[in-house]
């Protein structure tokens, strides 16, 4: 049978040692979370956030904008809070209203990369793929985080991720190639998916379809990552794996809740320690 990897274990370890850092500083950092429209999950993301910010110690400003504000409205703020001194951390929370003209591309080019706590600026992006990052991506990041609290060393391992997303697989794969692992990237149109899948010493499923993991895809003794986060009637949420069948057959699994999802927003306090630093020179 498998060990649980505990995301809201790890996170709480974060967490303090976040705080732990926060109260030793004259000031604390300030995060700017950015909310366009009221989709009723986002809601629930941003309240999220502005916990976690208390629980840590850092300062939170919310910013809310209507469905309709549009792009230069919403592009102007972040200019604001580009030239706010107080403010270290930007992040809009995603994915912004549909039916308007919003261009969630040119946002993340906007928000200034030293601020950029999401790690979507290209110019971050670029530091990633070079090796070089100085934000980590929060959901891999928050993944990496969990592995190494099991002391689950990635090097020589083939991982194998399946999804391309820029938000999770891409981050995710690079982070696991700078940890020296070997790294597949499988998708939507991949061939004989479980046959690649059977060969993964970590397999990470950040698909979004509600237990497509299944146990013929998993070897004996693999290490299970589930980024996905699917929604059930009611407020049931659910993995991308089939835990109850899938688990016996694991070294190491992430529950869902319980898993990757408590770690993304531990990273983002991380980040927006992190980011406070690097503007004051003290990192
Ligand atoms: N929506 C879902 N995940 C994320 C995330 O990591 N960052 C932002 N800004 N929005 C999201």
């Amino acid at each position: 049978m498998s060990q649980i990897l505990d995301g809201k274990l790890v996170s709480a370890k974060v967490l303090d040692s976040v705080a732990v850092e926060i109260a030793s500083m004259p000031q604390p950092p300030t995060l700017a979370v950015i909310l366009v429209g009221d989709d009723p999950a986002s809601q629930v993301y941003v309240g999220n956030k502005k916990k976690a910010c208390e629980r840590v110690g850092i300062v939170s400003q919310e910013h809310f904008l209507a469905a309709g504000a549009g792009q230069a409205a919403l592009l102007s703020l972040v200019e604001e809070l580009n030239r706010d001194l107080n403010v270290h951390g930007i992040l809009c929370q995603m994915p912004l209203p549909s039916g308007y003209d919003y261009d969630e591309q040119a946002l993340c080019r906007a928000i200034s990369p030293a601020k950029d706590v999401d790690v979507f600026h290209p110019e971050n992006v670029g530091k990633l793929m070079l090796g070089e990052p100085e934000l980590l991506p929060c959901t891999p990041g928050g993944v990496l985080e969990l592995l190494d609290d099991a002391g689950i060393d990635l090097a020589g391992k083939h991982v194998v991720v399946i999804g391309r997303s820029n938000i999770v697989g891409k981050p995710m794969a690079m982070l696991a190639l700078q940890r020296n692992a070997t790294v597949t990237i499988c998708h939507s149109r991949t061939k004989n998916l479980p046959e690649i899948t059977r060969q993964a010493d970590v397999l990470v499923a950040a698909v979004g379809r509600l237990h497509f993991v299944t146990a013929d895809m998993v070897k004996d003794g693999a290490v299970v990552v589930d980024v996905g986060i699917n929604r059930l009637e009611g407020r049931k949420v659910r993995g991308d794996v089939d835990f109850d069948a899938v688990a016996p057959k694991c070294s190491w699994i992430t529950p869902v809740p319980g898993g990757v999802g408590p770690m993304t927003i531990s990273i983002l306090m991380k980040n927006t320690l992190q980011a406070a630093k690097l503007q004051r020179g003290e990192a």
